[in-house]
């Protein structure tokens, strides 16, 4: 391996020890700390957040090493032959590919994924690997492929019609899982078998989401080396009440136990797994004050990093030529009247994003609150998400329907309620609608995180600030609830009256509210998660953890 250094060597540095040196003290409750001007914050066992920690994130990942080796089911770009016959190269819609792309170009490495582009096999090397992003050829991207039947049975229905309804909440959504799970284990070996082949001695390897959480035990009595295992949890985890209508929870907790660090969002589901762990497996020894599972002689960090967005880059593309064009073109293509205040909405369209019920509440506002009908219009962007699964397809109908409904009802000839659109909009454009909105409205029925709610606030740079309405039912309302405006999804006259309270804020209370916000997201950053995440890998490295290879 030359000169280069390992995650090994990489744990030796002073930077790391900085970070253990003032902020591993597991201590409960909240305890604020300063070095010199730094801050620091220990929420509890498991939620360590550094607040501009003395750790540059360059100097941390000081050089590209392939020892990263990064798992996903979705990739982060889809090769698609156009009706020209052309390929072109699109990203999938959801802030957890971006994320974790925004960190691969930084730190090079090999991404495993599902190759399901129709031209994804056409341009792979005869390993079934392609150099990624296009146009900056900064990490290997490894393809997988799988069948229909797999795709059928591991994606669709045990990780989005079980895995997913159930970590929502949404047990009333949940299907029987039949033969289906002997897939999702048999796709999970095939996704251990590719970890474990990159996994050296020293590697990170860094697992997402739940349609692998069988993986992590796989590799670990898989991989010849001793490589670390990280893995991040996207979504909720839900209360043991809940998880335990899981057909296969024994299971699905012992595959996330061969893990050396569990990542959630929010302490919340810190939590939630630990008493879920707790409650699936007899012989499983918990320490919630320390955040460690400590299960057949190995260790779990379970521990929260609160996911954020590339908030500079998006206030940039905000203040653009390109966002500012897409604006006005967007607003007259809509017949969107200049002075018109406007709401939006961005959403992958999901049972669990709350659509319906915030369409509700601004037909109950435009009812109850005529004043506003020609003032105020509310667009909607929607991507669409799974339409293979009925309830999805339903959803997207069910969206349409009551949009029609709306704008049927107090629509005139120079005025629409609400603007709907299915559109791919380049981040550029995002970012200048974002910008264009007076508020945005993000009240999810139930979500691990919510990175529409820290990507609107990124964009509102300059005096005249936005105001963000999110629900508290959100992973993010934990971090910034303290300055929105927050709904609860299906309080249909509270959220209408709360739009009404973001409409009418008195200047001086949006510009604080939102420069709190700002400070907020930008603290906090997808570099800052980035660091977070890497910081405790090499402390844990360090020797936080029982030795992992004894685990089996
Ligand atoms: C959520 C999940 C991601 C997923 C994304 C898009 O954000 O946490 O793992 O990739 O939704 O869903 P899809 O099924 O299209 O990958």
């Amino acid at each position: 391996m030359g000169s280069r250094p390992t995650w090994r060597d990489r744990s030796q540095r002073t930077d790391s020890r900085v970070f253990l040196r003032f902020g591993l003290p597991m201590q409960a409750g909240p305890i604020l700390g300063w070095k010199g001007k730094r801050r620091y914050s220990v929420m509890d066992g498991t939620h360590l957040r550094a607040v501009d920690v003395a750790t540059d994130l360059d100097r941390l990942l000081d050089s590209t090493d392939e020892t990263l080796v990064v798992a996903s089911n979705r990739q982060p770009y889809r090769h698609s032959y156009g009706e020209d016959g052309a390929v072109s190269v699109d990203r999938p819609t959801g802030g957890l590919t971006a994320g974790i792309d925004e960190v691969m170009r930084r730190l090079g490495g090999t991404w495993i994924a599902w190759g399901d582009g129709d031209a994804d096999e056409d341009v792979v090397d005869e390993d079934g690997r392609v150099t990624v992003p296009p146009d900056e050829a900064a990490y290997e991207l490894q393809r997988l492929w799988l069948s229909d039947a797999e795709v059928e049975e591991y994606y669709y229905r045990s990780s989005n019609q079980v895995l997913w309804p159930i970590c929502h909440a949404a047990l009333g959504t949940v299907e029987p899982c039949g033969d289906a799970w002997e897939r999702y284990r048999q796709v999970n070996d095939q996704f251990a078998r590719a970890v474990a082949a990159e996994a050296t001695d020293g590697a990170l390897v860094w697992l997402q989401d739940y349609h692998l959480s069988l993986t992590p035990r796989i590799v670990r009595e898989r991989a010849s080396g001793d490589p670390f295992l990280a893995h991040s949890w996207h979504i909720p985890w839900p209360s043991w009440d809940t998880f335990r209508a899981c057909p296969h929870r024994e299971e699905i907790v012992r595959g996330l136990l061969g893990n050396d660090l569990l990542g959630f969002h929010v302490p919340r589901y810190c939590r939630n797994f630990m008493n879920s762990a707790a409650a699936a497996l007899p012989d499983v020894e918990v320490d919630r004050e320390a955040g460690r599972i400590h299960y057949h002689g190995g260790t779990t960090a379970v521990r929260a990093f609160p996911m954020g967005v590339p908030a500079a880059r998006i206030e940039d593309d905000a203040a653009g030529m390109e966002a500012a064009g897409f604006r006005e073109a967007f607003t007259a293509s809509k017949g969107i009247a200049d002075g018109t205040t406007i709401a939006i909405g961005v959403d992958r369209l999901d049972y669990t994003k709350g659509i319906p019920e915030r369409l509700a509440a601004l037909e109950y506002l435009f009812e109850t609150r005529p004043h506003l009908r020609g003032e105020v219009t509310y667009v909607q962007v929607g991507s669409e998400s799974r339409s293979w699964i009925g309830a999805y397809a339903q959803y997207q109908e069910r969206v349409e329907e009551r949009v029609a409904a709306i704008n049927d009802r107090f629509g005139t000839d120079s005025w629409q309620p609400v603007v709907y659109t299915t559109d791919h909009l380049s981040n550029e454009a995002l970012a200048g609608l974002y910008r264009a909105a007076d508020l945005a409205i993000v009240s999810p029925i139930r979500d691990g995180m919510n990175l529409v709610a820290q990507e609107y606030v990124a964009a509102q740079a300059g005096e005249d600030t936005g105001v963000l309405v999110l629900s508290d039912q959100a992973g993010v309302h934990d971090e910034l609830g303290q300055w929105t405006v927050s709904v609860r999804p299906h309080d249909t006259t509270g959220f209408a009256d709360a739009i009404e309270a973001a409409l009418t804020m008195p200047t001086e209370e949006r510009r604080w509210r939102c420069d709190a916000l700002r400070e907020y997201v930008f603290d906090n950053d997808v570099d800052a998660w980035l660091r977070d995440v890497i910081a405790t890998v090499q402390t844990l490295r360090d020797g936080e953890v029982t030795p992992t290879n004894a685990r089996h």
